[in-house]
């Protein structure tokens, strides 16, 4: 392979992303601001990561507080926090046995479907069309994104994807070939779409029969965004494995592996591994997004302002809002990009999706009033501006 020299003086940071047209340097609660002051509220929430708002003090508090003790030390040395950590995770989430730290979505995918191809010893995996699960190789195999993929394509683990939420697909297939099945609870990239509670039972039954390991990725739909602490307890069925990150330290990197405890107690000391994962800062971060998700009643106020915002936009531009609790999808047919840019100049941050025509909302938990109001007002605006 030759270098090419370049003659052009090439940006530092390596361009891979497409940024807003003015930089962020503060946030508070539901409100980021810009380099002139100016504020915008959030309903992006730093892609789904500020579940706690921006800078919660009792976070705050918690990271400064742990960064004068001791800001890192690797899983060389037992940490007491540490253990605390996945003790009060394995808690909330009311179901698995353990917990596996690491540091991002993608890390714990990677690791979740390592090990259900090590516990199996099978192949194969099923995923669903439209799912993002990450870039790394493992999670890009079970990733419908034709973009993505097609370098890769020769290195990726052969995946079947059915159609989400379709039962008649299921009932048809035969899932002993697979390692494991993985799923986003609600597909968020694909548009914030939806399935039925029969249609992750017949999954849990099929996976059991066949010996394949259900895996729930919720690194978009955990930490109490759909209202329940995880989708998994929404829906009623309990995965084999699920991954976490995003919301989890509301803003410290962290990914977790949450395990059941016939999936755990297979493992063994070195199967897994991660210099940074579960370092300390992360762990004091999500110990205080734990505590105050409970004490700030952010889980009741997810459905709360879900319901606010469903009921501000009847009839407007905005067709139909899918999803559940603070994921939600704002189907807006043939203008949701003008309305995006709409939504930007009133100062108001949304994201996009896969779907045209669908904008996404993953705001922080404790959303204000006044940010429900100012969207509302905004979609009304543009609903009576527009041809
Ligand atoms: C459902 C889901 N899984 C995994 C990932 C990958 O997470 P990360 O970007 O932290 O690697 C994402 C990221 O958007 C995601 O939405």
């Amino acid at each position: 392979m030759r270098c090419h020299v370049h003659t052009i003086p090439l940006p530092a940071l390596l361009p891979t992303y497409a940024p807003y047209p003015f930089p962020i340097l503060k946030g508070l609660g539901d409100t980021v601001f810009d380099d002139e002051g100016l504020a915008y509220w959030d309903f992006y929430g730093g892609h789904c990561v500020c579940a706690t708002g921006h800078c919660h003090p009792a976070v705050v508090d918690a990271i400064a507080a742990q960064a004068e003790d001791l800001i890192f030390y690797s899983t060389a040395a037992r940490i007491p926090l540490r253990e605390q950590a996945a003790h009060a995770l394995v808690e909330f989430a009311d179901g698995p046995a353990s917990v596996f730290f690491c540091n991002s979505g993608a890390e714990a995918v990677e690791n979740a479907l390592k090990i259900a191809l090590k516990l199996t010893g099978r192949k194969a995996f099923l995923a669903f069309e439209g799912a993002f699960h990450g870039r790394t190789l493992l999670a890009l195999s079970v990733t419908d994104d034709a973009k993505l993929r097609k370098d890769y394509e020769t290195f990726l683990v052969p995946t079947t994807f059915l159609l989400f939420g379709d039962m008649g697909a299921l009932d048809a297939l035969d899932f002993t070939a697979f390692a494991a099945v993985i799923l986003e609870p609600i597909q968020s990239m694909a548009g914030v779409k939806t399935a039925d509670t029969a249609w992750f039972q017949a999954i849990r039954a099929k996976c059991e029969a066949a010996g394949a390991l259900l895996i729930f990725d919720e690194v978009q739909t955990g930490f109490g965004r759909l209202g329940k602490p995880f989708a998994s307890q929404v829906y009623g069925v309990q995965p084999d494995l699920s991954t976490c990150a995003k919301g989890i330290a509301s803003g410290v990197p962290m990914g977790a592996v949450l395990l059941s405890g016939e999936v755990a107690s297979q493992l063994k000391p070195g199967d897994l591994g991660s210099t940074f994962g579960g370092g300390p800062l992360a762990c004091a971060a999500l110990l205080a997004t734990l505590s105050v998700i409970q004490s700030d009643g952010l889980m009741e106020r997810a459905k709360e302002a879900s319901q606010l915002i469903r009921d501000g936009l009847l009839g407007t531009v905005v067709s139909s809002v899918q999803g559940a609790g603070l994921l939600l999808g704002l189907r807006a047919e043939g203008g949701a990009s003008a309305l995006k840019k709409f939504l930007q100049s009133r100062r108001i941050l949304v994201g996009g999706s896969g779907d045209p025509e669908v904008l996404r909302l993953m705001p922080p938990l404790n959303l204000s009033d006044e940010a429900i109001q100012a969207l509302v007002d905004a979609v009304q605006e543009f609903s009576e501006v527009i041809p």
